[in-house]
């Protein structure tokens, strides 16, 4: 029981990594909100987990984070683990061009909706939260970035713009909340079996999974027991890190 009577949130937690993530600290004690845009999943993961609620929060809108904030509040009396999770994709090259034509461009409505829910979302849900945390003077921030906030990827302008604006953002946190007893790391997911990853091409899985040393893709719960190690009394010296959950494949890079 590592996280026994804490209280946590978890954005996105509907799905994928979000949802073990939950589970995985449910199981270890804690008391969990699962914030998702995704009523119907997110209602019926709170449902299988004990101790755990869903609130409808979209984390790009103040006022829906600011309100679930304070319902959080009100309901559990504190707020010990925020982990930053939600996240889309909207890929496209910055531009393509072929037989000497223009044939596309990433559009603004892309960038923009990648750097809302990916960054913004980030620095919203952490700003609601960090007040509660100083109060308390106990904190553990945990945001998920990419392997390609690290080395950039192909076709992902916006999305790699958001994960290494996340590092960032980590850094910055671990220097300004330090000293309030709270820590804020991210952790950096490799290839991970999710819908993220379904929706790719099958010939583009197999050309990823052969560059991951380890040959696997990996599963959500390795990062959701990265997330558990980050968020556990183990971890209280680790502050401003990135943990790379990849099976190697930065180091395969
Ligand atoms: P997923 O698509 O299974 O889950 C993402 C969740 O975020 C969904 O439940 C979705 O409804 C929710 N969401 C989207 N927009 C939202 C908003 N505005 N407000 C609240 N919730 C919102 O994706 P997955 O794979 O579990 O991804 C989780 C995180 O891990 C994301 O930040 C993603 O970028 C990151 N990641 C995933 C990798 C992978 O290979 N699957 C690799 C590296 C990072």
């Amino acid at each position: 029981m590592r996280l026994q009577n804490r209280i946590a949130i978890i954005t996105g937690g509907a799905n994928g990594i979000g949802r073990a993530t939950a589970t995985r600290f449910a199981a270890e004690g804690a008391r969990v909100a699962i914030w998702d845009l995704a009523e119907e999943a997110g209602r019926a993961g709170a449902a299988e987990i004990a101790g755990a609620r869903f609130q409808a929060v979209n984390v790009t809108d103040p006022a829906s984070v600011e309100s679930a904030v304070e319902e959080i509040v009100q309901a559990w009396g504190r707020i010990d683990i925020l982990v930053n999770n939600a996240g889309i994709l909207r890929d496209a090259q910055l531009v393509s061009y072929k037989d000497g034509e223009l044939r596309g461009r990433m559009s603004i409505e892309d960038y923009d909706a990648v750097l809302g829910v990916n960054l913004r979302g980030v620095f919203l849900c952490t700003r609601a939260v960090a007040p509660v945390m100083m109060r308390q003077s106990y904190g553990r921030i945990l945001s998920t970035s990419s392997v390609v906030g690290l080395y950039g990827n192909f076709g992902q302008t916006n999305y790699v713009a958001a994960k290494a604006g996340v590092i960032g953002m980590t850094r910055v946190w671990a220097r300004e909340l330090g000293r309030y007893n709270i820590t804020a790391n991210a952790v950096a997911p490799g290839f991970i079996a999710t819908d993220m990853t379904r929706s790719m091409p099958e010939k583009i899985l197999e050309m990823m999974v052969a560059r991951v040393p380890a040959r696997r893709i990996g599963q959500p719960e390795d990062v959701a027991n990265a997330f558990l190690f980050l968020a556990s009394e183990e971890a209280g010296y680790i502050n401003g890190a990135v943990i790379s959950v990849d099976g190697g494949m930065v180091t395969g890079t």
